[in-house]
C-alpha cells in the first residue's frame, strides 16, 4: 500500500518536473525569438525610412530648399504625434532636418547625441534615465548633386517591450495552470492504473499455507499487469500442487506404517501371553511393546493431521453446547489431574451454541488440559473457561506452570515441535498434541492463540464462531411467529 502510493507520488513528481521544464525551455525560446524578430523589423523598417528620405527627398535637395525639406517630411512620417525620431545633418552646413519633440515627452530630439565614427551606417540603441530606450539607425548618403548626409531614423522601443511583457504575462498566468492540470490528471490517470496492483497486494498479503487454493484477482488489460498476476497465480498453484504432495506423503507414509505396526504389535502380545517370560527377556518384551504402542499413537496422530490438513476427513458437524461439553470433559480428566495434585477448575457458560464436530472438539479440550496437566508442577492450577464474546465463542485453558520460552511460542503448533524435548520425551509427547488441535480449530472456522509467560504459565484461547441466531430452534420459531 505504502510502496504503491510512494511511487505513484514519484512518478507524478518526475512527470510534473519533466512538463514544467519543458514549458520553461519552450517559453523562454518562443520569448528570446519572439524578441529577436520584433527587433530586427523594426530595424529593417528605420533602414527602409533612411533609404527613402535619401532617395526621394535629399535628391533634390539643392533644387528645393530645408523648409520644403521639413514639411515633405513631416508629412510622410508626423514624427511627433508617431513618436519617432528623424535627424538629417550635412556635412558642411550641419543639422538642415530635426524633428520635435514626440507627444508623449520620451525623449527630446536635441538632446540625442550624433553618431560616434563606429556608429556610422547601423544601428544603435540608447536608453533613457526614464528607462525608455529608443533605437536608432543612421546612413551616408552622397546625393547625386555631390553633397553627403548622415540620415538617423529613431524609434521607441517601448512597442517591442509591450508585446514581450504581454507574452510573459501569458505565459506565467498559463504555465503554473497547465502544468497542475497536467499533474492532477497524470496522478489521477496513475492511481486508476496502479489501483490493481493494490488489489493484488492485498489478497496476497492473506494466501497462506492453508488457503493456497485462491487465486489473485486477474486484471484483464493485456498489459503488464495482467502477466504479473497471471505470473504470480501459476506460482501459487506450483506452491498448491507442492503442499499437496508433501500432505499426500505424510499421509501415504502414515497409513502404510499402520498395517506392519498392527501386526508388530499382535505378534509381540501373543508372545508375551503364550509364554510365561520371566527375568531380563519378559521386561524386554513389555518395553517394545510399550514403543510399538507409542509409535501407533504417533502414525496415528499424524495420519489424522494430514487428513485434516488435505480437508479429507469428514466432519460430523450439528448443534452443540460448548459450555456443556467443556464441563463433561473437565470432569472426564479431573482424575489425571487429581494425581499430580492439579487443581482444574471450570467456568464453563452453558447455552454457548457451536455447530461442530463433537469428538473433535472433545479432542482440542482433551489436548489442551491434557499439555496443562503436563507441563504443570505439582500442586498447580488449571482454569478452563467458556464464554461469548461479540460473534465468537471463546474457550480458554490456562495453568501457572512451567511456561514456554518466547523463543518457542510461535513454533508450538508445529509438527514434532517440542520446547524441551527431553521433558516431553519423558512425558511420552511427540509434539503432535497442538498440531492436531490446530488442524481441528481450521477445519471449523476457529482461531487459535497463546500466551505465555516462562515460569508463570501459559493460556491458550479457542475463537469459535457462535452458531447463528436463525438457525437456532427457538429463534427461528419465534422469527415464524412474527
Ligand atoms: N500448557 C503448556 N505449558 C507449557 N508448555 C506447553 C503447554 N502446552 C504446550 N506446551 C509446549 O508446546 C509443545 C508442543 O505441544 P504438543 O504439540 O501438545 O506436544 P507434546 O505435548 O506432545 O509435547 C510442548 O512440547 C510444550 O513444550
Ligand atoms: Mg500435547
Amino acid at each position: 500500500m505504502m510502496n504503491t502510493r510512494s511511487l505513484r507520488f514519484r512518478i507524478t513528481a518526475w512527470y510534473a518536473g519533466l512538463l514544467a521544464g519543458t514549458l520553461m525551455v519552450f517559453g523562454a525560446s518562443v520569448y528570446l525569438g519572439l524578441e529577436r524578430y520584433l527587433d530586427w523589423t523594426l530595424q529593417r523598417t528605420l533602414v527602409a525610412e533612411c533609404r527613402t528620405i535619401a532617395t526621394q527627398l535629399l535628391s533634390q535637395l539643392p533644387a528645393k530648399d530645408t523648409a520644403w525639406l521639413a514639411t515633405e517630411i513631416d508629412e510622410a512620417y508626423a514624427p511627433e504625434v508617431n513618436g519617432l525620431f528623424i535627424r538629417v545633418v550635412h556635412q558642411n552646413t550641419g543639422v538642415v532636418y530635426l524633428s520635435g519633440t514626440p507627444k508623449d515627452g520620451t525623449f527630446e530630439p536635441w538632446q540625442i547625441p550624433f553618431p560616434r565614427d563606429k556608429e556610422m551606417d547601423g544601428a544603435r540603441k540608447l536608453q533613457f534615465e526614464s528607462g525608455n530606450r529608443l533605437l536608432i539607425n543612421s546612413m551616408t548618403v552622397v546625393t547625386p548633386a555631390g553633397n553627403r548626409f548622415t540620415v538617423e531614423s529613431g524609434a521607441p522601443y517601448h512597442q517591442i517591450e509591450v508585446v514581450l511583457h504581454g507574452l510573459l504575462l501569458t505565459l506565467a498566468i498559463y504555465m503554473p495552470f497547465v502544468v497542475s492540470l497536467a499533474v492532477a490528471g497524470g496522478y489521477w490517470l496513475m492511481r486508476r492504473s496502479l489501483q490493481p496492483v493494490d488489489e493484488i497486494t492485498k489478497r496476497a498479503e492473506g494466501i497462506t499455507s492453508t488457503n493456497l487454493s485462491e487465486r489473485l484477482p486477474v486484471i484483464r488489460s493485456g498489459d503488464e499487469l495482467e502477466r504479473l498476476s497471471m505470473s504470480l497465480n501459476r506460482m501459487i498453484e506450483r506452491l498448491d500442487n507442492a503442499f499437496e504432495h508433501i500432505n499426500r506423503f505424510s499421509a501415504d507414509a502414515s497409513h502404510e506404517l499402520r498395517t506392519p505396526l498392527t501386526i508388530l504389535q499382535l505378534e509381540l502380545e501373543g508372545i508375551a501371553q503364550n509364554h510365561r517370560w520371566d527375568g531380563a527377556l519378559g521386561d524386554q518384551i513389555g518395553s517394545a511393546l510399550e514403543e510399538t504402542h507409542r509409535m501407533s499413537r504417533i502414525v496415528e496422530s499424524l495420519l489424522a493431521i494430514s487428513r485434516l490438513d488435505a480437508g479429507e476427513v469428514k466432519m460430523d458437524k450439528a448443534r452443540l453446547d460448548l459450555g456443556e461439553l467443556a464441563a463433561s470433559t473437565a470432569a472426564e480428566m479431573k482424575l489425571l489431574a487429581e494425581e499430580k495434585s492439579i487443581g482444574l477448575h471450570v467456568h464453563a457458560e452453558t447455552g454457548v451454541h457451536v455447530v461442530g464436530d463433537r469428538v473433535r472438539l472433545q479432542q482440542i479440550i482433551v489436548n489442551l488440559i491434557d499439555n496443562s496437566i503436563k507441563y504443570t508442577q505439582v500442586g498447580g492450577k488449571i482454569e478452563l473457561r467458556v464464554g461469548e464474546e461479540g460473534n465468537n465463542a471463546v474457550l480458554e485453558v490456562s495453568d501457572n506452570g512451567l511456561g514456554i520460552p518466547a523463543h518457542a511460542l510461535p513454533h508450538v503448533f508445529e509438527r514434532f515441535y517440542r520446547a524441551d524435548k527431553a521433558r516431553s520425551r519423558a512425558t511420552g509427547g511427540a509434539g503432535l498434541g497442538l498440531s492436531i488441535v490446530k488442524a481441528i480449530c481450521a477445519a471449523h472456522n476457529a482461531d487459535i492463540k497463546v500466551s505465555s509467560q516462562e515460569g508463570r504459565g501459559s493460556s491458550f484461547r479457542v475463537e469459535l464462531p457462535l452458531m447463528p441466531v436463525f438457525a437456532d430452534d427457538g429463534a427461528s420459531a419465534a422469527l415464524r411467529e412474527i
